[in-house]
This record gives C-alpha cells, structure tokens and sequence, in this order.
C-alpha cells in the first residue's frame, strides 16, 4: 500500500546539503580509479557489466560508468521500491530483469542506497544464479545502521547516519531526483 503524498513538496533549496555536486564529483572519480585498479588486471576480454537498479541509481551509474576508463556496459533491472512511503514493506519484488546475459562475466550491481540490505541482497542472490565470473556491489551511499540482513557494498561513495536524503538519483514520491547535491530531506513526524 502507498502512503499518499505530502500536499507540498518543500523546495530542495531550503533542505541542507549532506554532500555537494563538487564532493560527488571527486569521491565518484575515486571509486572509478579503484574499479580500474582492481579489475585491470582480469583479462575476460569482455567489457565489464554495470547492472544498475532503478530508478535511483541512474545518475551515479552514468558518472561512474564514465569514471571507469576499462571499457564496461550497462544494463538495468527494476524491483518493487519504496513508493510514496519513506518505509520499506521489506518485500522485494522483481520488476524488470536484465536485458542480456551475464555468464561469465565480471559484474558491478550499481545502487544508489544500501539501507536495510534487503533489495541488494535479492538482487544479489538472483544474479547469481546466472553465474557470472564476479560479482561485486557499488553504492552511492551507505546507512549502516538501518541494516536488517548482512551485506556489504564493495564500493561506498559515502557512509551516512540514519537520515533521508534526495537527490543525486535519489527521491521522495519520485521527486528531487534531478537535485544534483545529495540533501537531507526534513524529517516528518507523520512517518
Ligand atoms: P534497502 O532494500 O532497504 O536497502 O533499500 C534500498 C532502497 O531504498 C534504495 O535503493 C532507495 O531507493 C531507497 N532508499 C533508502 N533510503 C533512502 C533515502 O534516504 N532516500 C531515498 N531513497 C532511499
Ligand atoms: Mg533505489
């Protein structure tokens, strides 16, 4: 069930910055090098599969994937997400699955938060099944402490506390996702 949407959308203006576009650039450009490190190395011969999770992590994909000099390709998938709500119902269902095969290959699945764990570990379980030569995680960011089942990111952008933020990818009720810093969204006693 969705919880409906506030009436007003505050402007992401007025909410803080927790990491500015500048701060965003500079950390991406670093995972990208550590991605070229630790992959330059392993000769498939194939481009490197990004596997990117909609909507959210669209925008770090697309810089990340520029930030990695190895050649790499990308493909999405989709699971059931949040909606309206700022809680998960802890359900994860799979909406779009990726497009081409991944056997053998060395794949990076691309989220924009790891929070409770629960979406990265079913994609995870279910990319596996197609057994790809590797298979590693980068997330934009990280919340610890809202972990629910044990999974860890191979590459974090930044670890946060338990705030909500938007932008960069991420939203509320599918808004702010264009904001280009990442911002704390106000917290509402209603949730
Ligand atoms: P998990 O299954 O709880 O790890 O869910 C991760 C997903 O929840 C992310 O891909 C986001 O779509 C969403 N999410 C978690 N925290 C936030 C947040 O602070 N802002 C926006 N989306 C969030
Ligand atoms: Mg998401």
């Amino acid at each position: 069930m969705q919880t409906a949407a506030p009436a007003v959308f505050p402007p992401a203006s007025q909410m803080n910055v927790l990491f500015s576009s500048n701060q965003i650039a500079e950390r991406v450009a670093v995972l990208g090098q550590q991605i070229d490190a630790d992959y330059g190395s392993l000769s498939s011969g194939l481009p490197i599969v990004l596997i990117g999770v909609l909507k959210g992590a669209a925008i770090f994909l697309s810089d990340l994937a520029r930030a990695i000099s190895i050649d790499n390709t990308f493909d999405f998938v989709a699971v059931s997400s949040y909606g309206r709500a700022r809680v998960s119902s802890g359900a994860v269902k799979l909406i779009k699955d990726i497009d081409n095969p991944i056997e053998g290959r060395h794949v990076i699945l691309v989220e924009d938060i790891l929070d409770t764990g629960l979406t990265l570990s079913y994609l995870r379980g279910l990319m596996l099944q197609h057994k790809p030569a590797s298979l590693k995680i980068a997330t934009c960011l990280d919340k610890p402490e809202r972990r629910l089942v044990p999974i860890e990111a191979d590459y974090v952008g930044f670890s946060i506390p338990n705030e909500f933020v938007i932008g960069y990818g991420m939203d509320y009720a599918e808004v702010y996702r264009n904001v280009p810093d990442i911002r704390i969204y106000p917290s509402d006693p209603s949730h």
